[in-house]
């Protein structure tokens, strides 16, 4: 991409003008009347300040026209986020301060008007339920496909996509993940010309992708694939503070206005400024630097993959030739190691890997490791965590177990919106055995392989209730459910 910059693009990229507007005010020692009160940090807790210094509690300000705001911004907020679109080639971009997740919840807001439909991956991240609730829209589910080889799930295909849209042409909208949370990235390019043909908005959570965008031999970006609204977790993979994310708005199908009116209506009036200024400074620092940064990260990744592949006999990473020949892409930075043959759960290296070798990874499961690189990886850290892996693969010898990563036909009748069931007193709790044909109330998700079982608004068949009462035996985690073992179900009773 940085090849065809132009001298005065860079130069306008190379500003962040919220944080020089909040530096420069820090420098002033301005006496506060304002919130918070801990005023310029002076009555911060010491033992924190001897942890974080002085300084930073400057920037935690309130609204005011020197800093501008972020419901209603004309100043500085406006002009960083003016950088952000044009960083990403968007018409607009808006901040957000909760993270992708309240960015989900507006797309769904944005898109549609209560009782439309929508076509979604039933492996979505929890927040597209919350969006589902609030708009009051009709999910149209994609059973996502599982790869048993890779124990892998993955995110929409076009050909999914399409069977959707031909059977239900009346769904307004389209929603996809991509990347996934293992960085297998969907053919968005061609998914958005099909609904766009055929007058349908795309929405895509991209929590893991802001990074995309800025160095070529890393997948197409949901941005470039041209989704009408798209959300990216700034603070995933490049350098933002925790909760700030944002929100790109590149569509011709949903007036902009209403978009601003749901994001603020959905965020604090309180805004952490670090969180923002942390917005414009990682924007900049991707736009400028991002081609070289992530060359380095995606090399320290490259080698880590090929290391454990080549030298560590029970682990294995998929490599993105691999996830090619299946239709997809991948982000190479996101290190997904298989440990089934170890005999140990993927918990359970996690928990070895954090107790005895001091290394935190994001997320596992029974069957994967997930080793989240960013911006700030280094290729050090990648050696740690390596040779970790490969004292672990010699410490420990257990039997291969034999789970199995599947779920049972999602296909099944949504007899009311989830919005009317979740808001309804008319439920009850009966025991799983009798649950066959009820309509569910609640949401109940095993993990892994972390996609909703049932649905509020959805009828329960025999295959499903089979499937939770066989999960429920087992030692699996099921989210949702309200007691310490899973044997009753809540179900809507008219
Ligand atoms: C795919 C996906 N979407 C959305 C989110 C929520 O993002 P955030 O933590 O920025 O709210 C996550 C978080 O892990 C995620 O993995």
């Amino acid at each position: 991409m940085m090849e065809k910059i132009s001298k005065s693009l860079l130069t306008r990229q190379s500003k962040a003008p919220l944080f020089d507007v909040l530096s420069a005010r820090a420098k002033r020692n301005v006496i506060s009347f304002h919130c918070p009160g801990h005023k310029n940090g002076r009555s911060v807790d010491r033992e924190l300040k001897d942890y974080t210094g002085e300084e930073v509690y400057k920037f935690d300000v309130t609204v005011f026209d020197e800093v501008d705001s972020l419901h209603d911004p004309v100043g500085p907020i406006k002009k960083a986020q003016k950088l952000m679109a044009q960083a990403y080639g968007v018409k607009h971009s808006l901040f957000l301060v909760n993270g992708t997740s309240v960015g989900n919840m507006a797309m769904f807001l944005a898109a549609c008007d209560s009782g439309d439909s929508i076509i979604v991956s039933r492996s979505s991240h929890k927040s597209i339920m919350a969006g589902i609730i609030m708009s009051g829209v009709w999910p149209i589910w994609i059973q996502p496909k599982i790869d048993q080889n890779l124990d892998l799930v993955f995110n929409s295909t076009y050909e999914q996509v399409k069977d959707a849209l031909d059977k239900y042409p009346e769904s307004k909208a389209v929603f996809v993940t991509s990347p996934t949370y293992n960085g297998v990235v969907t053919e968005l390019g061609k998914i958005v010309d099909l609904c766009h043909r055929r007058g349908k908005i795309v929405l895509v959570d991209e929590a893991h992708g802001a990074h995309l965008m800025f160095n070529k031999n890393l997948p197409e970006s949901a941005v470039v694939a041209g989704a009408d609204l798209c959300v990216q977790s700034t603070h995933k993979i490049l350098s933002a503070m925790s909760q700030g994310s944002v929100l790109h708005f590149n569509s011709s199908l949903i007036d902009f206005n209403r978009v601003k009116k749901i994001v603020s209506m959905l965020q604090t009036t309180s805004p952490n400024y670090l969180i923002l200024a942390s917005l414009d400074l990682a924007r900049r620092q991707a736009f400028l630097r991002g081609g070289e940064n992530f060359d380095a990260v995606i090399e320290a990744a490259e080698w880590g993959r090929s290391y454990i592949n080549n030298n560590i006999s029970s682990m294995k990473c998929f490599t993105r030739r691999e996830i090619q020949e299946l239709g997809f892409d991948l982000d190479v930075t996101k290190l997904t190691v298989n440990v089934t043959k170890t005999g140990l759960s993927g918990y359970e290296i996690e928990a070895i890997l954090a107790k005895e070798y001091n290394i935190q990874l994001d997320y596992a499961d029974l069957f994967n490791l997930v080793a989240i690189m960013g911006e700030g990886s280094i290729k050090s850290d990648v050696e740690t965590f390596v040779s970790a892996l490969e004292n672990i693969n010699k410490e420990y010898h257990g039997e291969q177990k034999n789970w199995v990563l599947k779920i049972p036909s999602l296909g099944t009748e949504m007899v009311l919106r989830p919005r009317e069931v979740f808001l309804s007193n008319n439920t009850k709790k009966i025991g799983l055995k009798k649950a066959v044909g009820h309509i569910a109330a609640q949401t109940l998700t095993p993990y892994p392989p972390g996609i909703p079982i049932i649905i509020p608004g959805e009828r329960i068949t025999k295959e499903i209730c089979d499937y939770l009462i066989d999960m429920s035996s087992k030692d699996i985690r099921i989210s949702g459910q309200e007691t310490e073992m899973l044997r009753t179900v809540k179900v809507f009773t008219n």
